[in-house]
C-alpha cells in the first residue's frame, strides 16, 4: 500500500509528526474542549508516533485506558517504543476498517490527524459508531482548518496528495448520514473539531 509505506518512511524520518511548541497551545484548548478524561476508555485510531497519545494516557490517568493503533508498522514501532514506559496504553498494529475492538465499549473515539486518510470515510464512521458506549463520543479533530490541511496535502507525495478532509456541511451531514448527533462542528484557519454521539434514531 503506497499509503502506508509512505507513512513508514515517516515515521523513521526526524520529523515523525510530534509536536512543536506552537502546537501545545491547541492541545491544551484540545484538552479543554474534551472536558475531564479522568477513567475514561479511549480508542485512538492511526495514532502514528503517538504525539497525542501521550497527553491522553495523562489525561485519563491510572484508572483510564488508552488503545492506540496504526495501520503503519513503523509508526507503531515508533510509538511503542517512545510510549513503553506508560501502563495505561497499548499500541496495536492495524487498520480502522477492520480494526476488531469491543463493541459499545469506548467512551471517547479520538480521531486525530487522521480522517482524510480513510478511503470510504463514511463506511468508517458507520463502523466506529458501534464501538461507542451509549454515552460515548466520537471526536474528529486537526490542528489546521479543512482549507489549509487540504491544500498541504496537495503538495505531498502522490500517495497522500488526494486525502481530503471535508468542510464542516459535508463533515456534519456524513456523520448525520451514519446516525450521529453532531454536538459541535468547527472549520476555521488553524482549527477543526467535531464532536459526536449517537443520534436518536441510529
Ligand atoms: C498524518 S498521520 C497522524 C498520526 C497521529 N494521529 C498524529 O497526529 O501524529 C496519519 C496516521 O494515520 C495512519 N492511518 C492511515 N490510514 C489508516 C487506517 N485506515 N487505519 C489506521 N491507521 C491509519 C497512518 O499510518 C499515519 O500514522
Amino acid at each position: 500500500m503506497p499509503r502506508t509505506s509512505y507513512f513508514n518512511r515517516v515515521a523513521v524520518s526526524k520529523d515523525p509528526l510530534l509536536f512543536t511548541a506552537g502546537d501545545l497551545p491547541k492541545i491544551e484548548r484540545l484538552r479543554q474542549r474534551l472536558g475531564d478524561l479522568t477513567g475514561c476508555r479511549v480508542l485512538e485510531p492511526g495514532c502514528g508516533a503517538g504525539p497525542l497519545t501521550e497527553h491522553l494516557s495523562q489525561w485519563v490517568g491510572p484508572e483510564g485506558h488508552v488503545m492506540a493503533f496504526d495501520s503503519s508498522p513503523g509508526m507503531v514501532g515508533r510509538c511503542s517504543a517512545r510510549l513503553k514506559h506508560a501502563r495505561n496504553i497499548l499500541v496495536r498494529e492495524g487498520s480502522v476498517e477492520d480494526w476488531d475492538a469491543a463493541q459499545g465499549a469506548w467512551d471517547l473515539i479520538l480521531l486525530f490527524r487522521v480522517f482524510p486518510h480513510f478511503q470510504d470515510q463514511p463506511a468508517v464512521l458507520e463502523r466506529l459508531r458501534s464501538f461507542l458506549a451509549p454515552s460515548g463520543r466520537l471526536v474528529i479533530c486537526h490542528l489546521d482548518g479543512s482549507a489549509g490541511l487540504n491544500a498541504q496535502h496537495a503538495g505531498y507525495e502522490a500517495a497522500v496528495q488526494r486525502d481530503r478532509l471535508p468542510g464542516r456541511a459535508e463533515m456534519w451531514a456524513m456523520l448525520e448520514s451514519a446516525g450521529y448527533e453532531v454536538l459541535d462542528g468547527l472549520d476555521e484557519d488553524g482549527d477543526y473539531f467535531f464532536s459526536a454521539r449517537w443520534g436518536l434514531h441510529a
